[in-house]
């Protein structure tokens, strides 16, 4: 199969991207987070070739994207007022809102589950193709399973030549990582996932928000996850990676004592550590989540692009949207880190 290169900014590629998705096919598509791997929501023989192109357990639930609110009503069985006060205030954006699915929304989607995830995505290509193909698309990360999660449409092409119909070029994602997962289908409002969103901005909205146990450690053997997604090995470039928490002087001893063939630290950093580590990449500055957020990423890319095979990573302050950076930087390294404090 011939991956056919879109253009986001061409209205005839949307529109084709549009007709792919009716027949079936899958078309990666940009969004404001990372980049998606679309299938029509409804049809769950394409819904099932995403989880074979990408290698995805069976057991792990998509995404639905749909344009606006009202399309996501005949999606769940209700829309209570926290979620409805939830899509006004985030909608369209990094949020993914759980509901209880209605019967349109077909198993393989849900993973068997009794619930569906909603979200309206913020990047206009993907709006416009939501809109245009007239179908709610249900969209994972465009990785292969366990890989870091792509930002750009080269991150896409390098998982996926050759075996989608289609991706959708609409540059470089703005976020960087993937959207908050909430859910109001528990006992009480559950942050699944961090993301894009911060969860101080949730508990604005929602008053009280738990945190699930997922999202900064490791789930023992026997502890259910709420959401499939955490029990996996997930972001990981091929390269060790081995979170260092501790000064900039601590952090350098660290990575000659263990030998590491590169480090990641933060653009402050470079001026330090580049002349005893010329292998030595950034992922933003210390004190800005957003920043490490949108590079994190590519660097992953990065270093496996470059061979390294150990790679000391500086840890980021688990604050506002820094949860999220955290929280995929400790599944990269397997949940290896260190406190040097
Ligand atoms: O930003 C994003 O959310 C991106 C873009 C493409 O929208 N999508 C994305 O999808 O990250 P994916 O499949 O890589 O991650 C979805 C996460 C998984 O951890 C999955 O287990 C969880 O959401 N999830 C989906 N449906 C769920 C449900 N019904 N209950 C609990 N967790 C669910
Ligand atoms: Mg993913």
């Amino acid at each position: 199969m011939t991956t056919q290169r879109l253009s986001a900014q061409t209205p005839a590629d949307i529109a084709r991207a549009a007709r792919l998705l009716r027949a079936g096919e899958l078309v990666a598509i940009p969004t404001e987070t990372v980049y998606g791997l679309a299938a029509n929501a409804l049809d769950p023989a394409a819904v099932r070739s995403i989880f074979a192109a990408k290698g995805r357990p069976q057991d792990n639930p998509l995404i639905v994207h749909v344009p606006d609110i009202g399309a996501a009503e005949p999606l769940a069985a209700d829309m209570p007022a926290k979620a409805r006060e939830l899509a006004e205030r985030f909608w369209p954006g990094p949020l993914t809102i759980i509901l209880k699915k209605s019967e349109r929304i077909p198993d393989v989607v849900s993973a068997g589950l009794g619930t569906v995830a909603l979200r309206v995505p913020a990047h206009p290509a993907a709006l416009g193709l939501l809109r245009v193909c007239g179908l709610p698309l249900a969209a994972p990360s465009a990785n292969l399973s366990g890989s870091p999660s792509p930002t750009t449409a080269a991150h896409v092409l390098h998982d996926f030549d050759g075996k989608i119909a289609a991706a959708l070029d609409g540059g470089p994602c703005r976020v960087g990582v993937e959207s908050t997962v909430v859910t109001l289908a528990a006992p009480a409002p559950t942050l699944l996932r961090p993301g894009g969103v911060a969860p101080e901005a949730l508990r604005a909205v929602l008053g009280e928000l738990e945190i699930s146990s997922a999202v900064a450690r490791a789930l023992r053997p026997d502890e259910p996850a709420a959401s499939p997604g955490m029990k996996y090995k997930h972001y990981a470039p091929n390269a060790e990676l081995i979170l260092i928490r501790g000064s900039l002087p601590d952090f350098l001893g660290c990575a000659e004592e263990r030998q590491a063939d590169g480090i990641l630290v933060f653009d402050g950093d470079m001026a330090l550590c580049s002349p005893r580590f010329p292998r030595c990449l950034s992922y933003g500055r210390e004190d800005c989540p957003e920043e490490q957020a949108n590079q994190l990423f590519s660097r992953l890319r990065e270093i496996d692009a470059l061979g390294w095979k150990r790679v000391l990573v500086r840890r980021p302050a688990p604050d506002g949207v820094g949860l999220a950076v955290y929280n995929r930087l400790l599944r990269a390294a397997a949940f290896r880190e260190v406190d040097l404090r």
